[in-house]
């Protein structure tokens, strides 16, 4: 690239882009930082951060623009934009903060789980001194990428029994892990299901019927990846019929979930506000002045998307 410094605008929509701003423009390889809606000057604009779906005819008119990233994990927001030229790289955030925090939300809602503490609660509000058991637990993880392959790796050190199912086969330690064609075998085994899966075309409505009737009876369901893979009709029905034994869900098809919906009120459904792992600027400023620096040097850019494979 002929410049030293990149022009940068942060459309953000449901997160504050002043952190985002504030960052970028001490770093050494930024330029002017402009916040959507408000840049004026589109047209010198070189790399564009984004979370969440961009208003409409954005990018046609940066004429200059060189480089896309997601400032979350997920680039489902990106890849279901026909407005998103597929010649420019697009790049996401794998963060070791993110991977931590991550980590840390689905080894909770595993410990509450298998340690009772919603009975333990109960039996405090009835002064009922009962000493629940507690049993290992096998824990199986949908996608073993930056996120999942962190987490069963903190599982494996945590002294459970690992399985991992992603595309193709992975090596980590002390985990068994099932390709793709290998689903079924997967299924069979864990006590535990946490869903880190990218929503793909491949990937939508996994969490399906056919999906729950796969599992051991009993199953206990974290979905900390995306609303999209799950029919919740047929979660529903799963809970209902005892197939699964209860959920976990942090995000949900559509967000914020609406005041109606089924999932609030549901007895075996706990829920959070997909707040399970949430991009900190402080960390992931870091990332993009590194890739920032390659774009400079014209070096390819580090954690790009696969625009075939959709993550
Ligand atoms: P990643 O690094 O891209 O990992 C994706 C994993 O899924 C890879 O192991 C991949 O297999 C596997 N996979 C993809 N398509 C598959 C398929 N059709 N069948 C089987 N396995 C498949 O993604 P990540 O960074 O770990 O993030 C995962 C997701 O977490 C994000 O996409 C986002 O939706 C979600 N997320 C949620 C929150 C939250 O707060 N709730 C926060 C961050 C991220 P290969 O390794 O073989 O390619
Ligand atoms: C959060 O959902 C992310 O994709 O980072």
């Amino acid at each position: 690239m002929d410049k030293q410094k990149i022009n940068a605008m942060i459309a953000a929509k449901t997160w504050s882009a002043q952190p985002w701003k504030q960052g970028l423009e001490k770093m050494p390889s930024f330029g002017t930082v402009d916040v959507w809606p408000k840049a004026q000057d589109l047209e010198t604009i070189d790399a564009l951060f984004v979370w969440k779906p961009l208003d409409r005819g954005v990018i046609e008119r940066m004429p200059q623009l060189k480089w896309i990233s997601s400032l979350g994990a997920g680039v489902d927001h990106l890849m279901n934009d026909p407005q998103i030229p597929r010649h420019i790289p697009i790049t996401r955030i794998v963060d070791p903060w993110l991977a931590r925090d991550m980590s840390n939300y689905v080894i909770m809602g595993i410990l509450m789980h298998q340690r009772s503490m919603d009975e333990h609660k109960i039996n405090q509000q009835k002064m009922d001194w009962n000493r629940l058991p507690y049993h290992p637990l096998k824990i199986g993880v949908l996608g073993l990428g930056a996120l999942g392959g962190h987490l069963a790796q903190q599982l494996v050190d945590l002294g459970f029994e690992v399985l991992g199912y992603s595309r193709t086969r992975k090596h980590i330690e002390g985990v068994k892990s099932f390709d793709e064609n290998e689903m079924d075998a997967f299924l069979s085994e864990p006590d535990v299901l946490v869903n880190l899966l990218p929503i793909t075309s491949q990937t939508t409505d996994v969490l399906d019927l056919n999906f729950f009737a796969k599992v051991r009876t009993g199953t206990y369901l974290i979905n900390v990846a995306r609303g999209n893979h799950v029919v919740e009709e047929d979660l529903v029905n799963a809970l209902d019929q005892g197939q699964l034994c209860g959920a976990l869900l942090d995000v949900f098809r559509e967000e914020p979930l609406p005041k109606e919906h089924p999932f609030w009120n549901h007895p075996k459904i706990k829920i959070t506000p997909h707040v399970a792992s949430v991009t900190s600027p402080e960390s992931a400023i870091n990332l993009l002045e590194n890739n920032a620096k390659r774009l400079i040097k014209g070096q390819s850019l580090l954690h790009q998307v696969d625009i075939e494979l959709g993550y």
